[in-house]
């Protein structure tokens, strides 16, 4: 068996494969888009197959990339998109609806229902998270309600629940393990944080047959070995975590205080709070940022639907630019005596503003107003929605009078306007790492820590290396107007309010 690990990143757009060497190098990537389906306003769904199908590809191609074959990988590591839904036949292993993904909408009445009977107070409690349709737990509501003679199916043990993760658990060990991560777990509305288990009283609530639940484990253990008819070996999968929490551990955030936020579809900051559960006052979410043997590291956590999807909006809808990395320097050349806020709120807002209703909104135009000041709205929007988030994490959580750095990942981070941009929003340094590739990193090091060849925590939080730090230069006076700005945007947007 050789040293090198294989990180399977299975997202909301694309999934990618990425093969590691033992000297935690990138050797080779296979990715692959796959099809996006809105089957009315506010649903989102995939098909689950062609997802399979992307891994089965994306392997193959890292490996063939990298040079090596099945027999050269210690060890397999799945970090996914979280929260969507799978549900399929435990003797078939054939899916029996498309997925449920996380942006879907189609759950918003029965988190009011449930909130009017007076349950959010017992969800909150039991599994840090607030009633919105953004969970699993509601979706799967929908699921066995919706599909005709899944409900009993599912409680006689024959239909099996998993988020992503669970499901390619599944088909990569030939229906052999059927089990999830404790991140992965406790971003379903029916995983209990504080007892470290599925709990029954919310599975009542949600009419959910315990029999179709996965079993629990450490994010580095032990989740079956892949069949080998269809790499050409047995490969052991070491290590699973929820995409943000992957990136958490591959920014190496282990000390209470520290902070990441990740931009890729939406944006999401974790601060690590240690042992402590914090229960929020500014309605973030309390989650599992990891859990490592047995013992169970939380997170406050800020959710932003869109970040990257409003600059793909920006190419697909509007068509004001070619590809992605053209906007950075379009901002820039935005007339700055123009003040046009976008709200993106296309799939409702999230974290604090849990709004599922709200839609995306423009304020501010002028005849003047043109592709540059909707390119720098769509990117400042970014950051003031991080803002946004901080100030809460700020009112939740004192990092003992320490300054929050905050690090920084996904594909918007290469644009040093935005960045720039960012920290002088924020007011305060953000830290953009060497290896940006830090989701498939973190859940890279659980798969090769746990197969011994990767080095041990303390080692692999030394290695983390800065590329830049971006420090704040805007003038005190213009944040504060800019700011007022967002916040009155924000507010002529909200439904709920
Ligand atoms: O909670 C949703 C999140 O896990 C999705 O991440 O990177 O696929 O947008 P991403």
């Amino acid at each position: 068996m050789g040293g090198y690990i294989l990180a399977i990143d299975q997202g909301t757009t694309s999934t990618r494969a990425i093969v590691f060497d033992e000297t935690q190098k990138v050797v080779g990537v296979g990715q692959k888009e796959f099809k996006q389906h809105f089957p009315k306003s506010g649903w989102v769904e995939h098909d689950a197959e062609e997802i399979w199908q992307t891994v089965v590809l994306t392997v193959t191609q890292a490996m063939e990339k990298a040079r090596i074959v099945a027999s050269d990988v210690a060890a397999i590591g799945i970090t996914n998109q979280r929260e969507t839904v799978v549900v399929w036949d435990r003797q078939t292993g054939k899916p029996i609806h498309n997925a449920i993904v996380w942006q879907d909408r189609r759950t918003a009445a029965f988190c009011d229902k449930l909130k009017k009977n007076g349950l959010e107070k017992t969800f909150a409690k039991k599994t840090g998270l607030l009633l919105d349709p953004y969970f699993s737990g509601t979706k799967l509501h929908w699921l066995l309600s919706n599909v005709k003679g899944a409900q009993a199916r599912a409680a006689k043990g024959e239909l099996c629940f998993g988020t992503i993760d669970t499901f390619l658990i599944w088909r990569l060990t030939g229906g052999e393990s059927f089990a999830t991560d404790a991140t992965n777990a406790s971003r379903t509305l029916m995983y209990n944080i504080v007892d470290n288990a599925w709990d029954d009283e919310l599975l009542e609530i949600l009419r959910i047959p315990r029999a179709m639940l996965p079993e629990v484990k450490d994010c580095a253990a032990d989740f079956g070995v892949t069949d080998p008819s269809l790499f050409g070996a047995a490969i052991p999968i070491l290590g699973v975590a929820g995409d943000q929490q992957a990136a958490t551990i591959g920014q190496a955030c282990f000390e209470p205080g520290m902070l990441k936020s990740t931009y890729g579809t939406g944006c999401f900051a974790l601060l690590n709070t240690g042992k402590d559960i914090v229960r929020s006052k500014n309605r973030l979410l309390t989650t599992i940022a990891y859990r490592l043997d047995g013992k169970t590291t939380y997170a406050l956590e800020g959710s932003i639907f869109v970040a990257g999807a409003a600059v793909q909006w920006l190419r697909d809808g509007l068509k004001v630019i070619k590809a992605a990395p053209d906007t950075g320097a379009l901002a820039e050349s935005a007339d700055p005596s123009q003040e046009v806020y976008l709200v993106p709120a296309f799939t409702g807002l999230g974290a604090p503003h849990w709004d599922p209703d709200a839609r995306g909104a423009i304020y501010g135009m002028t005849r003047n107003t043109g592709p540059a000041e909707f390119a720098r709205a769509a990117l400042e929007s970014v950051c003031y929605q991080t803002r946004d988030l901080l100030d809460a994490m700020h009112r939740d959580w004192r990092s003992n009078g320490k300054d929050t750095v905050l690090r920084v990942d996904g594909g918007m981070v290469a644009s040093d306007w935005t960045m720039q941009r960012l920290a002088d929003l924020l007011d305060a340094p953000v830290d953009r790492p060497v290896i940006l590739e830090t989701t498939a990193l973190g859940v890279a090091w659980l798969a090769g820590s746990r197969a011994g060849v990767w080095p041990t925590r303390q080692e692999f939080a030394k290695s983390w290396a800065r590329d830049r730090r971006f420090e704040p230069k805007m003038d005190g006076a213009t944040r504060k107007v800019k700011l007022k700005g967002w916040r009155s945007a924000v507010k002529r947007t909200l439904v709920a309010a």
